[in-house]
C-alpha cells in the first residue's frame, strides 16, 4: 500500500509517477480495461448532451481522450483542458483539435474565473487530487449557476463473485501487467490502492454536497467497476 505522509507528497507522487508513464498511458489504459475506457468515457459524455456549445473544463486531462471525445460529440464545443503533470500533456498533444486548449494548471486551484463552464469532467482524477475537498470546492467554483459536474472514477463491485474477481485482477494480475508494459510496476501498485483507498460512493456523494452541489446522482456502470458521478448546481 503506497502512504504519503502529506497531500503536498501525494501530489508530488502522483506528478511523478504520471510522468513517467505518460508516453505509454493510452496504451496500457486501453490494455487493462479492456478498451472499456473508451465506452466508460463516452458514456460520461453523453451525460453532457443538453450543454452542446460553450466551453467545458475537462480537469485532469492527462492526454486528454475525455477532451477529444467532449468535442467529437458536439461541433460548437470548446474544452480547456486542465492538468498539473507537463509530460501527460505533451503525450496526448499529436492531431490535437484547435478546439481543445491544453494548460498545466493545478486542480486545487483551478485557473478558471468563477462560472466559466456549463459543464465540468473529470474522469479517473479526482482519486489522485491531494486535497479531495478543495479540487470539488473549486470545481463547483468554476461553474455555471444550472451547469454540472460529471466525475468518472473507479469504485468496487459490490456482487461476490464479481468482486472477487476484479479484486484479484486489481491486485495481481494488472500491476504485473502493466509493470511489463510500462517499465514502472510501482505506478500501478498504487493505482490498485488508490482505488481500494478511495471514498465510498456515498462518501463522496456527500462530499459533493458540502462543496455546495444542490442535488447529486451516482449512475454505476460495467457492474460497479466505474461510475459517473454527476453534480447539479443550483440556477443562480
Ligand atoms: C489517471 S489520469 C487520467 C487522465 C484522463 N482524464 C483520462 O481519462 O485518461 C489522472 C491525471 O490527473 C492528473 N492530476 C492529478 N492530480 C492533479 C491536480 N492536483 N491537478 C491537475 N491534474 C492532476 C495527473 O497528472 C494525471 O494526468
Amino acid at each position: 500500500m503506497v502512504q504519503f505522509s502529506d497531500p503536498e507528497h501525494k501530489k508530488d507522487y502522483v506528478r511523478d509517477k504520471f510522468s513517467s508513464i505518460s508516453g505509454r498511458y493510452d496504451l496500457i489504459n486501453s490494455l487493462l480495461s479492456f478498451r472499456l475506457d473508451r465506452y466508460w468515457r463516452w458514456r460520461t459524455v453523453r451525460m453532457l448532451r443538453d450543454f452542446p456549445s460553450g466551453r467545458v473544463l475537462d480537469l485532469c486531462a492527462g492526454t486528454m481522450p475525455l477532451s477529444r471525445a467532449l468535442i467529437k460529440a458536439a461541433p460548437k464545443r470548446g474544452v480547456l483542458a486542465v492538468d498539473f503533470c507537463y509530460e501527460m500533456l505533451k503525450a496526448g498533444m499529436t492531431g490535437l483539435s484547435g478546439r481543445i486548449v491544453p494548460v498545466c494548471g493545478d486542480g486545487e486551484k483551478i485557473p478558471a474565473a468563477n462560472a466559466s463552464f456549463w459543464g465540468v469532467t473529470v474522469a479517473f482524477g479526482v482519486r489522485n487530487l491531494g486535497r479531495t475537498m478543495d479540487g470539488l470546492r473549486e470545481m463547483h467554483r468554476v461553474i455555471k449557476p444550472g451547469g454540472r459536474l460529471l466525475i468518472l472514477e473507479f469504485s468496487r463491485p459490490t456482487v461476490p463473485v464479481i468482486k472477487q474477481g476484479y479484486n484479484f485482477y486489481l491486485n495481481h494480475v494488472l500491476p504485473k501487467l502493466a509493470g511489463l508494459v510500462s517499465g514502472d510496476r510501482d505506478a500501478y501498485e498504487y493505482l490498485a490502492s488508490s482505488i481500494a483507498a478511495f471514498y465510498e460512493p456515498a462518501e463522496l456523494m456527500g462530499m459533493m454536497k458540502d462543496a455546495g452541489f444542490a442535488t447529486v446522482k451516482r449512475v454505476p456502470l460495467t457492474f460497479g467497476v466505474v461510475s459517473v458521478y454527476l453534480g447539479f448546481k443550483a440556477e443562480g
